[in-house]
């Protein structure tokens, strides 16, 4: 009698307003690696982190949806704007799990101070929504937390991401193309508040900022530890797996499939592979207008 498998194959859904969701993708793919990852990007009506939190959880259940209707077995929502606006929506409406950014950014950050002052870079929305300091301190009342509103640095990386290809193989010459001297000057102008708060530790509350790491700790100095969310999340991400009995079983090759609102798939294709350090091979565009029927 042979032995019943147990597990899905189904992928994981995940979700960004454009392409910094993909640091997560990349951390998912790297420590899951028999999982297949279904990732929409929003990127025609990137940046989300300037408008209004209605808008954004407007935008999120529709990308929501269209990960359901694509038979994910659950959702990440890679973006910590659209988890400020419309975690607990999601969870209401869909019928696959939805997990966020936020909760494992502020255990990141809980596990890493020592002074306990912690710093949060994030985009204007995610600031206003004040969602990282309840989460912080949710788990740890006695940590002061100090936002910076940081939507600048989404629009650095969109600029830079679109100069193209060339990205790419600066990159894998081992050359940060973020650290430049222009970009230095940017990123420490708009952390400066920061600076005079004691913090020992920052968290990077977008997942577009960790392409930004280096010219952030240089701003901030080595007494201060930069965390990010995507090792936490997938973390996570796969002990509700485990626990659920729906890793992928071992002998799955995993299929990673992308989608996107851009008009411009070249351009998703050429910063995509170079945030997930591995080919997008299989990119489909979505029509803006079919996202808006399951809204
Ligand atoms: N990557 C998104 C986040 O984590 C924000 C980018 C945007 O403003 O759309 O918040």
């Amino acid at each position: 009698m042979s032995e019943e498998i147990v597990g899905d194959a189904r992928p994981i859904g995940v979700f960004d307003s454009g392409l910094g969701g993909l640091t997560v993708a990349r951390a998912i793919a790297e420590t899951l690696p028999h999982e297949s990852i279904y990732y929409f990007g929003d990127t025609e009506r990137c940046p989300y982190g300037t408008r209004s939190v209605s808008e954004v959880r407007k935008f999120a259940v529709e990308a929501g949806r269209w990960l359901e209707r694509a038979n994910v077995k659950i959702i990440v929502i890679a973006c910590n704007t659209a988890t400020a606006a419309a975690l607990t929506t999601l969870q209401q409406l869909l019928s696959v799990p939805v997990i966020g950014v936020i909760a494992p950014g502020a255990r990141a950050a809980i596990n890493s101070t020592r002074t306990r002052k912690v710093g949060v870079l994030a985009t204007n929305l995610t600031v206003r929504s004040g969602a990282y300091t309840r989460a912080i301190q949710g788990r740890d009342a006695g940590v002061d937390v100090y936002s910076c509103p940081a939507s600048s640095f989404v629009d650095i990386v969109e600029r830079e991401l679109a100069t193209g290809a060339h990205l790419q193989e600066r990159w894998l010459e081992g050359k940060d193309v973020f650290d430049t001297p222009k970009i230095r000057a940017e990123v420490a102008e708009t952390v400066r508040p920061l600076a005079p708060e004691g913090i020992d530790t920052v968290v990077l509350g977008c997942t577009h900022f960790p392409l930004l790491a280096n010219p952030i700790r240089r701003a901030l100095g080595p007494g201060v530890r930069v965390v990010s969310s995507a090792e936490e999340t997938t973390r996570e991400l796969a002990d509700i797996l485990t626990r659920r009995e729906q890793l992928a079983p071992d002998m799955v090759v995993p299929e990673h499939r992308f989608a996107t609102t851009s008009e411009n798939i070249a351009e998703f294709a050429a910063a995509g592979s170079f945030i997930f350090g591995q080919p997008l091979r299989s990119i489909e565009r979505v029509d803006i207008s079919e996202l808006e029927l399951l809204g």
